[in-house]
């Protein structure tokens, strides 16, 4: 039998998250570069489904704009109140009329469900022609979860809530994990006849596997190979638990696409990074957003960069930066902040204690040590001097510098902008540059040095003890 893609896949996000303790509603708290609900969205659009639904209720408005930016084509439906999972599915479903076909529903706090596990969920509920799959797991401590209640056959009966289960229900450690796959016309009817007489007063969405089992409709579960996939994320304890669950399966797939991460326990990679083959990663490394490192290239140790790009064997070392273009084989480092805009060019190097902003630094250009560089184009094989200062603010309007190819700025200037610096032109030492410097001329910024013979001891008189000083 060929599998279908599912006619639905419905997220459950309505609830507070109260545990979290935080202003920020639950599903929109991070790990691994994303959201919970963004690792939800990724895993449950996968599966291709027709429709994708995510029902929201507390600060519906958040979360309603944070979908539109994940994935704009899935769909938003409001639970005004949260009457529970069954509620929250059947709100879900009556705006879908029509539905047939496998509904798949999954809580917005388990981030670490996957794609594979979904579709070995769906497979195995097509192929099984159940009413209703469940996601199970098996957990050394089911406090708190549902468990699972299976006849003398192995076949599951019932679904129990933790709060509403006696003694020994509580010993069971198969736990129903909010996952599951139905099937669209008796998961619509069974939500019409969910009651609210529980421990909790609420519609539970596992009530359904109960009233499919007594109705003789056939029920079936799928035990997750990996119980810790399927955990839900309560409080900021889990949350962290879960954080380094993914850190260590995102560095494990690098590691087996042939990056060398030298440390996994201290390096943080977003799911979103891209990292090519026979790249380093040092401890103490964190890659963020749609950061790039191209093969060869080395990053780290103690290195934070986000939505940047490390061309071909480049290294960068202790650096923070964001939103910057490393060129092949470029150098930056150590103590180098790099901001948005940046553009280092092939063979480039930005040195210590070096800041650059919105600048091009050409092929084989060099900023070594202690400058800060904003607003400015540089050329190929030009040198900055240490100390200089691109003096790019009025205080009131930002302008560029402009320096050409083979340009040597000496030490501590100051760049007053808007100024060009042409091909081959050098500076002066300690010069304040506010005008133009032709191509090849030397351009001297500073008051010319003499020296005043006799001053100090004219200045100071005798010391003291009566003596001239020396
Ligand atoms: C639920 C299951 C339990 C299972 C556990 C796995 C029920 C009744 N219980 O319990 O069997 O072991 O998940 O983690 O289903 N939500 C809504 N609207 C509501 C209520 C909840 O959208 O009215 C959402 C929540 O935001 C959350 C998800 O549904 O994403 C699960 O709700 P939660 O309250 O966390 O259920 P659990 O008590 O964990
Ligand atoms: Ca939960």
């Amino acid at each position: 039998m060929t599998v279908a893609r599912p006619a639905a896949v419905v997220v459950l996000a309505a609830g507070e998250g109260t545990r979290m303790r935080s202003a920020t509603p639950k599903v929109l708290h991070r790990l691994g570069g994303r959201t919970m609900l963004g690792h939800v969205i990724a895993a449950a659009r996968a599966l291709d489904p027709e429709h994708l639904v995510v029902v929201v209720g507390h600060a519906r408005e958040q979360v309603t704009a944070h979908l539109a930016e994940l994935d704009p084509a899935a769909r938003a439906v409001v639970q005004e109140q949260q009457n529970g999972t069954g509620h929250a599915v059947r709100v879900a479903i009556e705006t879908l009329e029509h539905l047939q076909g496998t509904v798949v529903v999954v809580p917005g706090d388990a981030p670490l469900l996957t794609a594979e596990t979904l579709q070995a969920l769906v497979d195995g509920h097509q192929q099984a022609a159940a009413s209703t799959t469940l996601l199970t797991a098996h957990l050394a401590d089911p406090t708190g979860y549902g468990r699972v209640v299976r006849d003398g056959a192995a076949r599951v009966t019932a679904v129990v809530e933790h709060k509403d289960a006696d003694e020994q229900t509580r010993r069971i450690a198969e736990v129903a994990t909010s996952v599951y796959a139905f099937d669209a016309g008796p998961l619509r009817e069974a939500l019409g006849r969910l009651s609210t007489d529980n421990a909790q007063g609420e519609e539970y969405l596992t009530d359904v596997v109960g009233l499919h089992t007594s109705a003789g409709l056939s029920v079936g579960a799928h035990v997750a190979t990996d119980a810790a996939e399927t955990s839900g994320v309560n409080d900021r304890a889990q949350l962290a638990d879960a954080a380094r669950v993914l850190r260590d399966r995102v560095v494990r797939r690098h590691l087996l696409a042939g990056v060398a991460v030298l440390d996994p326990q201290t390096t943080w990679i977003d799911a979103d990074v891209v990292l090519e083959p026979d790249c380093t990663i040092r401890p103490g490394t964190q890659l963020h957003g749609h950061t790039v490192v191209r093969r060869g290239a080395e990053v780290g140790p103690d290195t934070t960069l986000a939505d940047c790009e490390v061309g071909e064997g480049a290294k960068v070392v202790r650096t923070h930066a964001q939103g910057a273009v490393i060129g092949a084989r470029a150098t930056v480092g150590p103590f180098t902040y790099l901001r948005p805009g940046t553009v280092l060019g092939a063979g480039a190097k930005a040195g210590a204690y070096v800041e650059i902003k919105a600048s091009t630094v050409g092929e084989d250009s060099k900023v070594p040590h202690l400058a800060y560089v904003g607003d400015a184009t540089i050329g190929a094989r030009s040198n900055i001097g240490a100390g200089t200062i691109v003096v790019n603010y009025d205080g009131r309007d930002k302008h560029r510098t402009e320096i050409g190819d083979d340009v040597r700025i000496g030490s501590n200037n100051s760049l007053v902008a808007p100024v060009t610096v042409h091909d081959g032109a050098y500076t002066a030492a300690g010069s304040g540059i506010t005008q133009d410097v032709p191509p090849g001329a030397l351009g001297v910024g500073r008051a010319q040095q003499r020296n005043i013979e006799g001053w100090v001891a004219r200045k100071r008189g005798p010391r003291s003890n009566g003596e001239q000083h020396e």
